[in-house]
């Protein structure tokens, strides 16, 4: 094992002591690791000072939700769908966003693109799900569009004196990474490498284009979208919220960073939270674990003389020999087995690092600031070169559990705690009783930054 003698890569500048011994702490573990941690692990940038508070409105009015949609929805781009959700020629996802609906259509040449989902004659909407199709017929009247959007017949042409062949649908802006599509409804916007900025290096060695999508669920909440992304952006809550899992979660030992478009959380599992005031054995540790991940659906026994990290770390690298080979799998750290890794960019997608399969989207469901749209998807490793085809999306119904779903395994129960507290949140910012929400410095790092975007943008 090589340590790195200068523990993180970055800085702690504008951090208090205390904030910066929580990022130090996690870095001590990287340093005790099995095994050496990538440098992706210690790269380190808070975002102290800024959007500490902000108002109230933001989650609650239909005012500035109108404002996101001029200056967020149809300006930035936005995860649409995955590549093996299209794979044949005329497939097609219908991403609504707010009330706006693209067509994201795989070509005859295995190309991509978006058009508006809207009949240029009296507006109707084209398609009102997902599909697969030669052409797109509006159903009112029949006039049809081509796969790319260009016009391909025109009942009554003659009637139209003001149309000529040359009549497209509405293009929109479309590109990929990591296996995901993603669009932009602003013609003029720069394109999705800028957006993205140094996002690509950090998933270098977890490429999210080498998985498929195996699971899709979604689900209406009662909050605004913000809100309920927020739920998941700091691991503080789990505490009061999954306080079931203290015995092996290091909550306020977890690594907060933002650059760019985008920020992360690194949170240690396999200790015990600092909340605590018992210790618990490393049996307790692995046990309240056991009770969260996907992949962690039976009990774990953790042999004497090891802890509860190492061991856990263990399982997961004989679980992945068989799609790494042993050679890859036994080198892999303790940080990467075991570490809860969700990255956020901006304004709503959520894909997680390192091996974990995990990734979350959340929208706004129609223009109602009081309602949202969360999904998660899983996505999972494949043989060969060809993704199997992206699963359908499965709908949770409103106010039903998570576990309805069996396909989520025991992180359906963590869901349930998570939304169990949103409708009350949007609740208690609906009363008036408060004008502003306050964030903690560092831990709410992720959701400052986020704020601190979405000002950028409004600005
Ligand atoms: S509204 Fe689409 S063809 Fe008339
Ligand atoms: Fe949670």
């Amino acid at each position: 094992m090589t340590a790195v003698s200068d523990g993180l890569i970055g800085t702690t500048a504008g951090l208090n002591m205390d904030q910066a011994a929580q990022v130090h702490a996690y870095i001590d573990l990287l340093d005790r690791d099995s095994r050496d941690v990538p440098d992706v692990y210690r790269w380190t940038n808070p975002l102290p000072g800024v959007a500490l508070t902000v108002p109230v409105e933001r989650y609650t009015t239909r005012a500035f939700h109108d404002l996101e949609m001029e200056k967020v929805w149809t300006k930035v781009w936005q995860m649409a769908c995955r590549v093996e959700d299209i794979l044949e020629p005329g497939e097609y996802v219908k991403y609504d966003i707010a009330g706006i609906s693209v067509l994201v259509v795989r070509q005859r040449d295995g190309s991509i693109r978006a058009h508006r989902n809207v009949c240029l004659h009296r507006g109707r909407t084209l398609k009102e799900r997902d599909g697969r199709a030669d052409s797109f017929q509006c159903p009112f009247h029949g006039i049809t569009w081509d796969l790319d959007g260009s016009l391909k017949h025109m009942p009554c042409a003659w009637d139209f004196p003001g149309v000529d062949g040359d009549w497209p649908l509405k293009s929109v802006q479309v590109d990929t990474w990591g296996g995901f599509v993603f669009i932009n409804l602003d013609p003029g916007a720069a394109p999705l490498a800028d957006f993205l900025g140094t996002l690509p290096d950090h998933f270098e060695r977890w490429p999210l284009e080498k998985r498929y999508k195996q699971v899709h669920v979604a689900k209406v909440l009662r909050c605004n979208w913000k809100l309920a992304q927020e739920a998941f952006m700091e691991s503080w809550h789990v505490v009061a919220t999954h306080a079931q899992l203290l015995p092996g979660i290091g909550d306020t030992i977890s690594k907060y960073d933002a650059w760019g478009n985008f920020s992360r959380t690194l949170t240690p599992n396999g200790i015990p939270s600092p909340h605590l005031n018992w210790q618990p054995t490393e049996q307790e540790m692995m046990d309240a674990l056991t009770d969260r991940n996907l992949d962690d659906d039976v009990k774990v026994a953790v042999p004497d003389g090891v802890t509860a990290r190492v061991a856990l770390a263990d399982g997961r690298r004989s679980h992945l020999e068989g799609d790494l080979g042993a050679d890859v799998a036994q080198g892999l750290s303790d940080a990467e087995m075991c570490d809860s890794m969700p990255y956020t960019l901006f304004p709503n997608f959520h894909p997680w690092g390192s091996y974990n399969r995990t990734c979350y989207r959340f929208r706004p469901y129609g223009n109602d600031p009081g309602m949202s749209i969360m999904e998660c998807m899983i996505l999972s490793p494949y043989e060969g070169d060809t993704p199997p085809h992206g699963a359908e999306v499965k709908w949770v119904e409103t106010d039903t559990s998570w576990t309805t779903v069996p396909e989520l395994g025991l992180l359906a129960r963590v869901f349930d705690q998570d939304d169990a507290n949103l409708p009350f949140v949007q609740k208690g910012l609906e009363d008036g009783a408060i004008d502003e929400v306050t964030f903690a410095e560092y831990q709410e790092t992720k959701i400052r930054h986020f704020h601190m975007v979405l000002e950028g943008l409004l600005a």
